[in-house]
């Protein structure tokens, strides 16, 4: 396939940047962390202080609110950022996977004490932090952003080049934007690449779930009555649009922990817990605006949670076929008509390759309809949606647009999305 097309532009259309990441930087930044204030001043991120300013132009009452319900948004990635990377520190790690790194000061810390650090996340956001790093510690071999796509083996692979030796892959708040399909093909390529390197892989995603649902109450729970609904209803419309798009079926969030431990066995990983107590910080900053009972009982609630640290099984290991579901895709004219045949994963990674195919073929030709062959795709994430909804667009307001020989894990996706009203 010809690449003339601006991979970069094109990774822009169809990938979504998640700007809870930033918000993460912005904490760490805030509470004095000099890497962190040094990235967001090269990312032209304001502090939090100054981001909450905007909201002057709110009435007085819900800039109130809204600032009430920053410790319930806030408290987790501190505590998390600062217990995860101290973990670290404290490990005989030598190669650290942050997947995703998200815009966090990481590779900054960790290269400066000789830990090689890989900052794995989608390429809208490898892009950007790269280029910030590197403008802050100049050239460094030691530190690498990689854009992956977490449910795309070969994406992950490839970013590992010849390395050699044990991983140590770090997983903060990426697992709770996966359908179950999706998370289970996470497990399996991290299952994968344990299997290769040997190492662990440690999150804590999915009891700061529930830790973050008992903080809330402990919030909503110090405050007066109409304050307390007012944060509710803040924090549940968030919750709700995230729920809304992801959270279905997903395994990982069951809040039964034994169910998710099975899960993780099933998966074909050994689990370890190490409280996560030991590695907090004395104070949680984020923390420091609720009461000295609220607080206490916050810490209480965060001193609670433990990493999960899993190792690939045995038998696993020893596991050799593997279907590494590479995107192909043909674009063939007759007449008007595009007729494009894909095959493999439509995701985050490989979706520009299909919008670079469509471009070329219509910078050429005359395009009035466009006839999608999906007999082989196996799976289609958000980004390849938007790029089938770009094509769609583009031919007679969707009259001309149609998909043939989709697969049942396909229409199932479509159906999940709502897509299939707009699609099929
Ligand atoms: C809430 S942020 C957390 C980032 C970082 N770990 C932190 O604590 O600041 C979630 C990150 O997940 C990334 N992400 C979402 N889906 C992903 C995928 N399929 N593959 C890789 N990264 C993904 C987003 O781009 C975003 O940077």
């Amino acid at each position: 396939m010809n690449n003339n097309n601006n991979i970069e532009i094109l990774m822009e259309e169809v990938n979504p940047v998640y700007m809870t990441a930033q918000r993460c930087l912005q904490i760490i930044a805030e509470l004095g962390d000099d890497d962190s204030r040094q990235l967001c001043r090269v990312l032209g991120l304001p502090t939090l202080e100054e981001s909450f300013k905007g909201s002057d132009r709110l009435p007085e009452p819900v800039a109130e609110t809204l600032k009430l319900t920053m410790p319930v948004f806030n408290a987790i990635p501190e505590a998390r950022f600062i217990a995860s990377t101290n973990l670290i520190l404290s490990s005989a790690a030598k190669q650290v996977v942050d997947l995703p790194c998200g815009y966090t000061s990481r590779g900054i810390k960790l290269q400066k004490s000789n830990i090689r650090y890989f900052g794995f996340d989608l390429p809208a956001v490898t892009s950007v932090v790269g280029n910030a790093v590197k403008e802050i510690i100049g050239e460094n071999n030691s530190i690498k952003y990689c854009p992956v796509d977490a449910t795309n083996y070969n994406s992950l692979r490839q970013a590992l080049g010849d390395i050699r030796g044990e991983l140590y892959i770090t997983t903060e708040g990426m697992l709770m934007y996966f359908t179950q399909n999706e998370l289970e093909t996470v497990f399996g390529n991290i299952r994968r690449l344990l299997s290769e390197f040997g190492g662990k892989w440690i999150t804590m995603d999915s009891e700061l779930d529930t830790a973050q649902k008992k903080i809330m109450s402990i919030i909503t729970g110090s405050l007066p009555k109409d304050r307390a609904e007012q944060v509710k209803s803040i924090v549940s419309d968030y919750a709700g649009k995230v729920s809304k798009t992801t959270l279905l079926n997903n395994r990982f969030y069951d809040p039964d922990q034994e169910k998710v431990k099975r899960f993780v066995s099933d998966m074909g990983f050994d689990l370890e817990m190490i409280p996560m107590k030991q590695y907090m910080p004395e104070s949680v900053y984020s923390l420091n605006e609720l009461s000295a009972d609220a607080r206490q009982k916050a810490l209480e609630v965060l001193g609670e949670v433990n990493f999960w640290v899993m190792t690939a099984k045995q038998k696993t290991r020893e596991e050799s076929a593997h279907n590494d579901n590479k995107f192909i895709a043909h674009a063939k004219m007759s007449g008007d008509t595009l007729n494009l045949t894909v095959s493999g994963r439509l995701d985050t990674i490989t979706a520009p390759e299909l919008l670079s195919l469509y471009k070329e073929s219509a910078a050429r030709n005359k395009i009035t309809a466009i006839c999608v062959d999906m007999n082989g795709l196996e799976y289609i994430s958000s980004a390849g949606l938007r790029v089938l909804l770009i094509m769609r667009k583009s031919v007679d307001d969707g009259a001309g647009f149609s998909l043939i020989n989709m697969n049942k894990a396909v229409r199932d996706i479509m159906e999940t999305t709502g897509f299939d009203t707009i699609m099929c």
